[in-house]
């Protein structure tokens, strides 16, 4: 079974809460990265901490949430390794895991209501990457970070 990175702030934090809940009825393992009130706290710190715990392999895929769910993507995806997709539609959370083999999902808690985030949290863990000649789009993207390309 998958063990999922959750993290948060605070305007993400009553739907990470909902998650957490929905996996672990699931029966998946969590770990929790904060934020864990609704108190103010910044995303990037939280960012970097759940996206190091999927690039080490502690975790095998990670869910974000922040008020857009744009900022916290943005955090996650200056470390090396991660490609973090901040979606509010059901296909782009499934055709981020299909084609952009994303690692860690994004989303708002002041955009997607809790029964959309869910679905999407649910087609973007029980998607796989198909490879093929999304691999080699993939490696560009990994050639960026390395400055190759
Ligand atoms: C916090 O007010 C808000 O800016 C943050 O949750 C997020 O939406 C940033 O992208």
């Amino acid at each position: 079974m998958k063990k999922i990175a959750l993290g948060a702030d605070h305007g993400g934090y009553e739907l990470k809460c909902a998650i957490m809940d929905h996996l672990i009825a699931a029966g998946y393992e969590v770990r929790d990265y904060g934020t864990n009130s609704c108190e103010s706290v910044d995303y990037a710190p939280i960012a970097a901490q759940a996206a190091r715990g999927v690039v080490s392999g502690e975790c095998d895929l990670g869910i974000l949430c922040c008020g857009t769910g744009i900022g916290i993507s943005m955090a996650a995806n200056k470390v090396k390794g991660i490609r973090a997709a901040c979606c509010s539609d059901y296909f782009s959370a499934k055709y981020t895991r299909l084609h952009n083999d994303a690692n860690i999902l994004c989303m708002g808690g002041r955009v997607v209501g809790v029964g959309l985030a869910l679905e999407l949290v649910d087609v973007f863990l029980n998607t796989e990457f198909e490879g093929g000649r999304h691999q080699r789009r993939v490696d560009q993207i990994t050639a960026i970070e390395d400055g190759t390309l």
